[in-house]
């Protein structure tokens, strides 16, 4: 029995056809998983102005996170009264951070990272210092800031 000619035209139309569909299907299950292990940047403004709470309420030698942008902040009042602000992130893995009023400065609980009331890092695993913020109060209200 003779073998049954193939038209090599349907044979080409049908590879481009499959391989379209396998093109698609890698495409839709692909590339949401991609997007998904790096999302876009989003990106802050550079100046950020936050009311950060009743200044009454912020005792000295104690700290408050706060929401600020898109990461939380940290405003400390140091035991004379002055006000600081700095991210409450910690540079390390950035796990928050929190006042230790015990120790008088900023403590990361993931690692043992600690920083000093500059936002220095002066032990453990943080390889930077946080980002310091401007703090004031404006009337009863304790506004922090980020200009860059
Ligand atoms: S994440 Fe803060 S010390 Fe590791």
């Amino acid at each position: 029995m003779p073998a049954t000619p193939t038209n090599p035209d349907r044979r080409r139309w049908l590879d481009w056809v499959l391989g379209s569909w396998f093109a698609g299907v890698c495409g839709a299950v692909f590339f949401p998983v991609v997007r998904y292990l790096s999302p876009p940047e989003i990106s802050e403004p550079p100046t950020l102005t936050v009311k950060a709470g009743p200044a009454a309420t912020l005792a000295p030698n104690t700290g408050r996170l706060v929401p600020f942008g898109q990461k939380p902040a940290l405003v400390v009042r140091l035991k004379n009264g002055e006000l600081r602000a700095f991210a409450g992130t910690c540079t390390h893995l950035a796990c928050t951070v929190q006042y230790r009023p015990d120790l008088e400065h900023i403590w990361c609980a993931c690692h043992n990272g600690h920083y000093d009331l500059t936002g220095r890092n002066i032990s453990g695993p943080p390889p930077k210092p946080l980002d310091s913020y401007e703090a004031h109060e404006q009337g009863d209200e304790i506004v922090i800031s980020r200009r860059t």
